[in-house]
């Protein structure tokens, strides 16, 4: 269980975290579904709501597969080639060993449109086309997932699962409103879903369920 709460020193970062800027449309560790053969990136994630930010900054999400019925074949021809490199979170980057700082050359859709599986992440510097054409089809599809995205308010009670394989999320720019003693007042519990843990035999457990982004052999 990950606890996202707004950090103060953080407030800048594009992290769960981070509060002022928008941390914009994103698959989950998408790069994570590319490292070597190896696919890291859980397969869903599951969002609960503990104390809420009065000024109610929103979750939202979006579904690829309504998204992708607004492009032209060509877009979606170029999005399904390897013709994107994803990144590590910014973050991470400082100690990530080079060769897993970003993907070889990847699709951003892979399976048809009906049934797809997507990987990107909008913020910024997180996926790096390699051609202006790949660049202008991403962009159109960064606009078609706002199009047909929706905010939800992830209040105390409230329990949402978002399929990390096609559905996107993000989360609003706020100002954190802070308690008595000066801390933040919105909490967030995070829970990654991952069918098993096979593919991360080969990582290095930091604990039981965590583990370290350095491939061990
Ligand atoms: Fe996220």
């Amino acid at each position: 269980v990950n606890n996202l709460i707004p950090s103060l020193k953080a407030k800048k970062e594009y992290t769960g975290l981070g509060s002022e800027y928008e941390l914009d449309f994103h698959i989950e560790n998408a790069a994570l579904k590319f490292m070597g053969t190896n696919n890291f990136s859980p397969s869903g994630l599951l969002l609960t709501g503990v104390n809420n930010d009065p000024k109610k900054p929103l979750t939202r999400l979006s579904d690829a597969r309504e998204a992708l019925r607004l492009l032209s074949e060509q877009d979606i021809e170029q999005l399904s080639q390897p013709l994107y490199r994803i990144k590590v979170p910014y973050r991470w980057r400082v100690s990530t060993p080079v060769e897993l700082q970003e993907t070889s050359p990847s699709p951003i859709i892979k399976g048809t449109i009906d049934l797809p599986e997507v990987t990107a992440a909008f913020y910024p510097d997180m996926v790096a086309p390699i051609n202006n054409l790949a660049a202008t089809s991403l962009e159109k599809f960064r606009n078609a997932i706002r199009k047909v995205s929706f905010g939800i308010d992830v209040n105390p009670g409230r329990l949402v699962y978002i399929n990390n394989r096609f559905t996107f999320h993000s989360r609003d720019a706020f100002k954190p409103t802070l308690d008595k003693s000066g801390n933040p007042i919105r909490w967030l519990q995070r829970i990654f879903i991952a069918p098993d843990l096979w593919n991360h035999r080969t990582l290095e457990p930091v604990k039981d369920r965590v583990f370290k982004l350095a491939l061990n052999h």
